[in-house]
């Protein structure tokens, strides 16, 4: 039976600035799961993309004297030469200004105008144009006679008529989703944990707050202060609100509004990869615009964390931004690709620091993996005439064995979980046991004393690093592919079912050559 389609987006990144780091990572980890599960023989689909509307793309383009459209094509190039930079192998890339996204966000607010969804009234409020999102007044910190909101944002106040969408109407149901359990078909997944307790404590406190006039949780849906935004069907003095113009990028690219695209048998979407700061968008304002025009809301939305700079937070004031490209031409692709997944657990912050990577890539990478992969494949060059040994007596090795088997569910379970770290740790946690056996049974010494044992043994190691590389390859595509390649699998033998068939005895080795190579932080 075909196993189930995947769908998986990174959120569309703004266009008013360069693409950096927390960029660079939430598309990485959606990357590696698209990965991992085309491996694992699913049919995926993976998008990512720019968010070009609103007022602050707009004002930035200002900025750099430039038109909104000539400044957008620019810079969203950079996203899209990020992706090439990074390996990611997203199968769309979509841009909210292209005509096929105009065409479903007006099909959307159609159906939702028809459903009686969307009603014309004034708005008033405190704005924040950086965040493109309204506040509350006991929401905002006031600091030399300036308001801010709660992200540090500046904030205005803006009254004009504005469309609002009938939010109130589906917080009861939004929070009867979140609390179905594991598995329901209807359930809205927010992880982690205490990101889902965020947002349910949010909705209810607006609840009590609003009971008696729950149109005042209503969200206003559109403006008329700017142009550089979809216009509103049969109102083109008003824009669609920037975020209900980003979110539904994810619909968009599944062919929305026409259902019968070969692309629509993706929705919903399995994983949104978001980070933090934008978790209420797509934990509330997405699944009620969705349920509110008929279609199947998101299933999972998982929230990463944000990293520091040297214990510092990243901003362009403080001039501390990490450049991703800067990084991989210093360090290698997957040696950081490794790193961002690898340091710290996903949905937690992380502090990015040049010892903390030196140490990771030469104690794991380096040492552990690089030297047992050299030492094993010297071996065979050397001692087996550069030919694939025989499996030898099923004695030898056997726990080593039995626990390699093992590490593809536990690598599974645990990329379902997102929980990057802990699959990289599984696989780390067996290739220091394959070091500690190959220390044991020291088969360099068994050549002249027992050369049966010793072809075993080297057997039993490279069967091991085959799983490890086929098993880190959604993590360092180009590196795994070397260290396979020097271990003589296939190219069609590399997908995780491909693992439960042994390589034939005798397959010829090519001479190894090192995988990774060493930081020296003092020679920096
Ligand atoms: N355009 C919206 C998303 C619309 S999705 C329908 C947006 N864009 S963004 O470019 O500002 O941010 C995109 C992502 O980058 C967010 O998920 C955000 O969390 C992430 N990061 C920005 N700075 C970050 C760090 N310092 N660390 C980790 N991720 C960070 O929001």
């Amino acid at each position: 039976m075909a196993k189930p389609t995947i769908y998986l987006t990174t959120p569309i990144y703004y266009v008013n600035d360069r693409p950096h780091i927390g960029h660079a990572y939430t598309s990485l980890a959606t990357d590696v799961l698209a990965r991992f599960k085309r491996l694992d023989g699913h049919e995926v689909f993976f998008l990512t993309g720019t968010d070009e509307h609103g007022q602050k793309v707009e004002k930035a383009a200002q900025d750099a004297g430039e038109d909104p459209q000539a400044f957008t094509d620019r810079v969203s190039q950079a996203f899209r030469d990020l992706t090439t930079t990074m390996g990611f192998s997203n199968d769309d890339f979509i841009r909210t200004t292209e005509p096929r996204h105009k065409a479903a966000c007006v099909a959307l607010w159609k159906v939702l105008a028809e459903r009686g969804e969307i009603y014309l009234g004034d708005y008033e409020g405190w704005y924040a144009v950086r965040d493109e999102a309204f506040y509350g007044p006991d929401e905002l910190v006031e600091r030399d006679g300036v308001k801010y909101a709660p992200s540090g944002a500046p904030v205005e106040w803006v009254r004009e008529p504005s469309y609002f969408f009938r939010l109130s109407k589906w917080l009861p149901e939004l929070l009867r989703r979140y609390d179905l359990p594991a598995g329901a078909p209807d359930r809205i997944d927010i992880e982690p944990e205490s990101r889902r307790n965020e947002v349910r404590a949010f909705i209810q406190q607006g609840l009590k707050d609003f009971a008696d006039r729950p149109e005042k949780l209503d969200l206003s849906v559109s403006r008329t202060s700017f142009t550089w935004g979809v216009k509103v069907p049969g109102d083109p003095a008003h824009v669609m609100y920037v975020w209900l113009d980003a979110l539904t990028n994810y619909i968009t690219a599944a062919g929305y509004p026409d259902t019968s695209h070969p692309r629509w048998r993706f929705w919903p979407a399995d994983v949104h990869f978001v980070g933090k700061d934008i978790v209420r968008f797509h934990t509330i304002y997405w699944p009620a615009f969705l349920m509110a025009a008929g279609i199947a809301p998101p299933k999972r939305v998982f929230a990463h964390g944000w990293w520091t700079n040297e214990g510092q937070k990243i901003s362009k004031s403080l001039g501390n931004v990490i450049d991703p490209v800067a990084l991989v031409e210093e360090y290698g692709l997957d040696p950081v690709r490794y790193f961002l997944l690898r340091e710290v657990p996903f949905g937690q912050d992380g502090d990015f620091s040049r010892k903390a990577l030196a140490n990771r890539l030469n104690g794991e990478l380096a040492d552990a993996l690089g030297n047992l992969a050299n030492r094993v494949l010297s071996l065979i060059q050397r001692n087996c005439g550069g030919m694939l040994p025989g499996a030898g007596d099923p004695a030898v090795g056997g726990a080593l064995a039995g626990a390699v088997q093992a590490l593809t569910g536990q690598v599974r379970d645990r990329l379902d979980r997102q929980e990057f770290h802990l699959a990289l740790e599984a696989v780390m946690a067996s290739v220091r046991d394959a070091n500690g056996y190959i220390t044991h049974e020291a088969p360099w010494a068994l050549k002249k004393t027992d050369p049966v044992r010793m072809a075993a043994v080297l057997r039993r190691l490279h069967s091991a690093l085959r799983a490890y590389a086929t098993l880190l390859q959604p993590f360092m595509p180009g590196t795994m592919a070397a260290l396979l390649d020097q271990l003589g699998v296939p190219a069609d033998a590399r997908d995780f079912a491909a693992l439960a068939m042994p390589l034939p005895e005798g397959t010829p080795l090519p001479p190894p050559t090192p995988l990774f190579r060493k930081i020296d932080l003092a020679a920096a």
